[in-house]
């Protein structure tokens, strides 16, 4: 296959790296756009094989608007989703029949008698022969011309989970259980994730003429990398797509930053040394030696590809000291400056002292979860910090949770009749779990977090006063993966950052999958702070990102690096458990609180030991931030 650059030299799949996922969702739909027209140009048809999931929902966004703005019809289109769940209804709230109806098909002209989607309600006895008709009739419309794909944290795509081999086709599979763990967050708990699936095989998907994979964030980034370098394999069902002659990935940034051009450039080419590229070298250079950096020699360099770092007038002695001394002063345990300090080195400036900072939370745990010793050092310190948690955090209380609580309340009042968790009750024992959470329910799954919110943070001595919570609307109104904030959620933000005028802003979700929460409230805020440019209080304010346990840092993103004791480690950990009702359910859809918090602690520790590995002090753990500018 031909490169177009030897960067690339690693990369077995056409890979484009896009500067955001709207930048590829663009180019993606203007090549089915073109393909549409130009078949209907000579009265043909086009076969489209579809993904649902949250990946593709930028990009049937772009082809509505290509509908409604630029006159493009779907009526030439035949389309073939890739799969669906089993058991599930088309009318269900999760079926992939009704995400495509809602996502795309109701708002363009394609003639309903040309979608397919799998049949979830197909009897298991029937499946397989059902699987062969579904092959039969995509050959029969003339096979696919382009396939869109989306890829799992398993690497599957469609449902092809590991141990799919490459001429698989259309039938009934068995779903990982990560991939449960995935979507746990849209069932409202993981039991309730069907376990089956039908998807269409890796065989059908190498059929089609034309492949786009398409994947965006942080999550992605490993499986990304294996697809695109590693073996062909079984374990990751995407790899097979580089026997495909006509396949193309479709990535943003963070999805892309596993791959070796992005990861360790001077493995594949020359390189601009920028001091962030030889601080991530050298302390990848000296955790793949196994020696402190102050112990790495000029073969060590030159072994690795690395040798034009070494030039006479910069030896290995010489780098080793320089980024020895960079990363050193990454570490402080004043997150808030130091009072009285030279601050020349420091990654916070030490006035004014105290600091108002103001810790923003997508939803209430977030905060803990990514920096909740920072939170403790900040309260130590006596700064001034504020917790804003942006989302009530309703939608992740499981019905089960609400029933014992609704009860609880109700226990207390006993003659009320129509008390409010009374009503509450009733309307939790109607509805089934599949059902949305009415607003009544919604509003009580609410104060439950904000009861749990408050006792975590006395749990760190943070007063109630400290806690604003905004329950912004557009979560309310919302639905995972479909939330969208509008301008009344925008000025909320605004109006609090013009009262609290912070001389620290805490944030996260720079990277995270777009349609995720904690990036939609990123874009939320980031709009909120460029609205308040020109505030005087802004002009004198620091942004720090902090991250969510999924994704820890990496040494040379980190700008600051806050140890925390083994005292912090315990009271934190034990300030998240007081988020009770998240034990089945957490941001993300990822498992249980325990799994949460264990990999809250393991990142920390981690990280701990790699700046020990790298020679530099022995924490017991560290949260890290990186400066947002
Ligand atoms: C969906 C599908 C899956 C998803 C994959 C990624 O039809 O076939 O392979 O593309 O699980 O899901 P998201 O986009 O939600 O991360």
């Amino acid at each position: 296959m031909k490169q177009n650059s030897q960067y690339e030299q690693l990369e077995k799949i056409p890979t484009r790296i896009a500067r955001d996922a709207n930048e590829a969702c663009r180019e993606v739909a203007q090549e089915i756009a073109a393909l549409i027209r130009s078949k209907s140009d000579s009265n043909q048809k086009v076969v489209l094989g579809l993904a649902t999931g949250s990946t593709p929902v930028p990009l049937y966004r772009e082809l509505i608007r290509l509908h409604q703005e630029d006159g493009l019809s779907f009526k030439n289109v035949i389309t073939f989703n890739l799969d669906e769940y089993h058991g599930l209804s088309q009318k269900h709230p999760e079926s992939y029949w009704r995400f495509m109806h809602e996502q795309l098909f109701d708002h363009i002209d394609i003639p309903s008698g040309q979608v397919n989607v799998p049949d979830g309600k197909v009897a298991t006895s029937e499946a397989f022969e059902y699987c062969a008709t579904y092959e039969e009739k995509i050959e029969a419309a003339g096979g696919i011309d382009l396939q869109v794909l989306g890829i799992g944290r398993t690497g599957h795509i469609g449902f092809n989970e590991p141990g799919s081999p490459p001429d698989s086709l259309t039938r009934m599979i068995a779903l990982d259980s990560l991939t449960i763990r995935d979507a746990a967050a849209d069932f409202q708990g993981e039991r309730n994730v069907p376990r089956h699936a039908i998807t269409m095989g890796v065989g059908t998907i190498l059929a089609a003429k034309r492949v786009v994979l398409i994947a965006w964030g942080q999550n992605k980034s490993d499986v990304i990398a294996e697809a695109v370098e590693g073996p062909e394999t079984e374990s990751i069902s995407a790899s097979f797509l580089q026997r495909h002659s006509n396949a193309t990935f479709f990535v943003d940034q963070s999805a892309a930053s596993r791959l070796t051009r992005i990861d360790r450039p001077w493995l594949v080419g020359p390189v601009d040394w920028k001091p962030s590229l030889i601080r991530k070298a050298v302390s990848w250079l000296s955790l793949k030696q196994g020696k402190p950096i102050l112990k790495l020699l000029d073969e060590d360099y030159t072994e690795n590809g690395m040798s034009d770092l070494i030039t006479p007038r910069s030896t290995s002695y010489h780098l080793n000291i320089e980024v020895f001394n960079d990363i050193q002063r990454t570490i402080t345990g004043w997150p808030g400056g130091k009072p009285n300090a030279d601050d020349s080195q420091r990654p916070e400036r030490a006035n004014p002292h105290p600091k108002r900072a103001l810790i923003i939370s997508p939803e209430p745990d977030n905060d803990l979860l990514g920096m909740g010793g920072t939170l403790k050092r900040l309260m130590d310190q006596r700064h001034d910090p504020r917790i804003a948690y942006l989302t009530s955090g309703s939608l992740m209380v499981p019905d089960s949770e609400a029933k014992a609580m609704a009860e609880f309340a109700q226990e207390l009042q006993p003659e009320a009749d129509e008390s409010l968790p009374r009503s509450t009750l009733r309307q939790l024992e109607e509805k089934s779990e599949f059902d949305l959470d009415s607003a009544e329910i919604r509003d009580f799954k609410g104060h439950i977090r904000r009861v749990e919110t408050r006792s975590a943070l006395r749990r760190l001595d943070v007063q109630p006063k400290r806690i604003h919570f905004l329950d912004l609307a557009f979560y309310q109104k919302g639905r995972p993966r479909q939330f969208r904030f509008e301008e009344a959620d925008v000025s909320a933000v605004v109006e609090l950052l013009r009262e609290v005028q912070p001389h620290q802003i805490y944030l996260t979700g720079i990277e995270a999958d777009p349609s995720a929460l904690p990036a939609i409230c990123f874009a939320l805020v980031n709009q909120a702070i460029e609205r308040c440019s020109g505030d005087d209080w802004l002009e004198d304010c620091r942004i720090w990102l902090y991250r969510l346990p999924e994704r820890s840092w990496e040494i040379e993103e980190i700008d600051m690096a806050v140890p925390i004791s083994p005292k912090e480690l315990t009271d934190k950990i034990q300030a998240i458990y007081h988020h009770k009702s998240q034990r089945s359910q957490s941001p993300g859809g990822d498992v249980s609180l325990r799994e949460h918090w264990q990999q809250t602690e393991k990142n920390t520790q981690d990280l701990a030991a790699q700046y020990d590995h790298l020679g530099l002090a022995e924490y017991e753990a560290i949260e890290a931030f990186q400066r947002w500018r």
